[in-house]
């Protein structure tokens, strides 16, 4: 007999960035974050968990990530996968008649509908899956807040994926991490009027990761301290308020000035870690101009650890915003357009 649970997870796009881990080990943040869940139409991790009694142990557990095989004995993914196993060992000993599920063999499917590690989250949408996938063939009752604890020891980014909407990370205070973990700020349905959109400046995949990136800032840079004690909780309230209250001209002013603290902080880190191209220049200084055309903020740019931009707007806005990026998709500026996606409401 086969055992087995499909799921799909989306990419988040954070507006207040994770740079920096206060513990390597655990996966600790130095600082809280908050992103919005994009639709999984265009951007998404679909992954098949499956264990049987009859898969030679010899193999033990594998993973075909488009269908090349993966190592699961990754310090991350054991994490994850050892703690899956542990929350299912205690549902068998409480009920004895469930299948030894926890002692055979897992099978992992998975992929990716957009290029992996090219800046486009898919480290978040990827680990979101996997633990979501395992959770729900091993029936674990934890809620996505719960397991995002697991999720987060993967990918950092990954947490902020098992929930839909607009999310927080919470750094948290513990040593052991137990209070480092997703927060739902807002589900789609209060702000349903948000889109995103990508530029894709190059699908090609990074040189510095986002793990080694960020910490060599943390060794190295001195702006990083004021952004993670200083700036980062100021914008991050800040943030909290502007979802609140549907104030785009504060979500977006934020999350351009957000954007560009972390890419200045990678600046700032030696040898410095430049992730922007002249393609992203060039896409920042189209929205600020579409800003300026309209006389106020009807787009707002943000880039993750990659030159490809994301845009946030308002439905209401589509037209002078879509508009005026098109135009640089006409101009042979971008490779492509992900999207003028709607968001996510939460996994299934
Ligand atoms: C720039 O989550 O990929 O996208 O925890 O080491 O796997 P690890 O890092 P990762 O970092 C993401 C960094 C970011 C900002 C963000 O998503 O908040």
């Amino acid at each position: 007999k086969i055992y087995r649970a499909s799921t799909t997870a989306p990419v988040n796009i954070a507006v207040i960035k994770y740079w920096g881990k206060r513990d390597p080990h655990l996966n600790l943040p130095t600082n809280s974050s908050l992103s919005v869940t994009l639709s999984q139409s265009d951007l998404r991790t679909h992954t098949t968990a499956s264990c049987s009694p009859t898969y030679p142990p010899a193999e033990g557990d594998t993973l075909l990530l488009n269908s090349h095989p993966q190592s699961l004995s990754t310090p991350r993914s054991l994490a994850c996968l050892t703690s899956l196993r542990s929350l299912r060992r205690s549902l068998e000993s409480a009920n004895p008649s469930l299948p030894p599920l926890s002692s055979y063999p897992l099978h992992i499917i998975s992929t990716n509908n957009f290029p992996t590690a090219a800046g486009l989250a898919s480290s978040a949408a990827g680990f979101a899956a996997l633990v979501r996938a395992i959770a729900d063939l091993y029936t674990l009752p934890q809620s996505p807040e719960e397991l995002s604890l697991i999720a987060r020891q993967g990918s950092g980014s990954a947490c902020r994926s098992l929930l839909g909407g607009y999310v927080a990370w919470d750094a948290g205070h513990k040593g052991d991490g137990s209070d480092s973990r997703a927060r739902l700020v807002a589900p789609r349905s209060h702000w349903p009027e948000m889109r995103a959109m990508i530029l894709v400046a190059s699908a090609m995949k990074k040189d510095v990761s986002s793990t080694s990136g960020m910490q060599a800032t943390v060794a190295t840079s001195s702006l990083f301290r004021t952004r993670a004690e200083v700036v980062v909780p100021r914008e991050m309230a800040a943030m909290e308020k502007a979802i609140e209250g549907r104030d785009f001209e504060g979500f977006g002013k934020i999350a351009m000035r957000e954007s560009n603290s972390f890419h200045a902080c990678c600046l700032d880190t030696e040898p410095p870690i430049r992730y922007l191209n002249d393609v992203s220049w060039a896409a920042m200084q189209l929205v600020q101009g579409v800003n300026e055309k309209v006389g106020r903020v009807v787009a707002a740019y943000t880039f993750d650890a990659g030159p490809n931009c994301v845009v946030y707007f308002l439905e209401g806005d589509r037209r002078e915003v879509v508009g005026c990026l098109a135009g640089c998709l006409k101009e042979g500026l971008v490779e492509r357009v992900e999207g003028g996606v709607e968001l996510e409401d939460g996994l299934e």
